[in-house]
């Protein structure tokens, strides 16, 4: 059977336009700009308005329309829609199926919705992958799009300072046969004997929302803060090593490492056990703070549009989320 190799034919991101300051945060709760920044490198993230069709399938349509036309597509090239959302538009129809119908598409593409949390556009690449190099489809759209506000808890200071709003986005397909793009190595794991550590348990077919719930105030997301990132530190780091060790490639042959910006102090304790120059990772969790599966996309997205990213790049981007999920991928650009 013949193989193909899969290339990122094209990325796009979308932020929402209102900026909410760590200054903003602290007239609400009890923090400091000060501490926000010391514990995690945040100082600002985006939030998402309804009212402007900034939902999960409104920002995916921005970021999708960028990748598509970078990739030098058009919409109903697209054979196929992968989409990772912690919280969807809605339970069904699925996010990529109201994606399919904002984009125009018209060729009966299939649509797909995954929730890994963070990990979500992570594990969605390798299975991507997988359906190009078989020749079962052509053009994959990938996208990460999450509207985390839609379950912070904005009086939670444990949790609401450490999350924001973006969507990521890229097509995935086939490389000319004289290209070297190609998709090395991969891990995705999922350790749920830490599932309990990063939570939302109401709205789900075990737990409707109730009155009772939001009485209780049960409808946000609740965290173990300490445990996530010692979890996160040595899952990545490990993960990371595995990849570059499958791909053959030694620590300097890295161009780029891209990471889950979840905090800067976990991306700085991963980069330090793996050995990679602070240099050569990417970061913006400063500017957006944790958006969720958009987070690795978007920063991708970024670093390919200012000209930090060039083809022939080899790359290792990294992520963990609740499930304890966790996810690397080892390619050349
Ligand atoms: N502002 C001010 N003080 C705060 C605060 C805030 N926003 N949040 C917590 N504190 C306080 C705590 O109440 C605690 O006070 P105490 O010592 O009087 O009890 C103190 O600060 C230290 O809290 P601690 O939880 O030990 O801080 P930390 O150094 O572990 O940092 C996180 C907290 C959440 C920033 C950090 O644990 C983290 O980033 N974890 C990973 C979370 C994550 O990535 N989640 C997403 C996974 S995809």
């Amino acid at each position: 059977m013949k193989l193909f190799n899969t290339k990122i034919l094209g990325t796009g991101s979308y932020l929402p336009d209102r900026i909410v300051t760590n200054d903003d945060l602290s007239k609400r709760i009890d923090t400091s700009h000060q501490w926000i920044v010391e514990r995690t490198g945040i100082h600002q993230r985006r939030v998402a308005d309804l009212s402007k069709g900034e939902s999960p399938s409104g920002m995916a349509k921005e970021a999708a329309l960028k990748a598509i036309e970078a990739a030098n597509l058009t919409v109903n090239d697209i054979d196929m829609i992968l989409l990772s959302a912690t919280m969807p538009d809605q339970a069904m129809p699925n996010t990529a199926a109201v994606l399919q119908e904002k984009l125009g598409i018209t060729n009966n593409c299939p649509t797909l919705d995954v929730n890994a949390a963070c990990s979500g556009w992570i594990y969605l690449v390798p299975m991507a992958d997988a359906m190009i190099k078989t020749g079962l489809y052509k053009n994959i759209l990938v996208i990460g799009s999450e509207m985390l506000s839609s379950f912070n808890n904005w009086d939670d200071r444990n949790t609401c300072i450490l999350f924001g709003d973006a969507c990521g986005a890229a097509v995935l397909g086939r490389a000319g046969e004289k290209e070297d793009s190609r998709i090395y190595s991969s891990v995705l794991t999922c350790d749920s004997t830490k599932k309990d550590h990063l939570t939302l348990m109401a709205g789900g077919a075990c737990k409707r929302t109730t009155h009772e719930i939001l009485n209780n105030n049960e409808q946000w997301m609740t965290m173990n803060g300490q445990q996530i990132f010692k979890a996160a530190v040595t899952t990545m780091a490990a993960h990371a090593e595995k990849v570059a060790k499958e791909a053959e490639l030694a620590m300097e042959d890295i161009d780029w490492f891209i990471p889950h910006q979840a905090n800067l102090r976990i991306i700085e304790a991963v980069g330090t056990r793996f050995n990679i120059p602070h240099e050569k990772v990417i970061i913006n969790v400063d500017k957006y703070a944790n958006t969720s599966s958009a987070s690795v996309p978007v920063a991708l997205d970024e670093a390919i549009r200012s000209g930090k990213i060039k083809r022939g790049d080899n790359l290792l981007m990294a992520a963990f989320g609740a499930g304890l999920t966790a996810g690397a991928i080892c390619l050349k650009y």
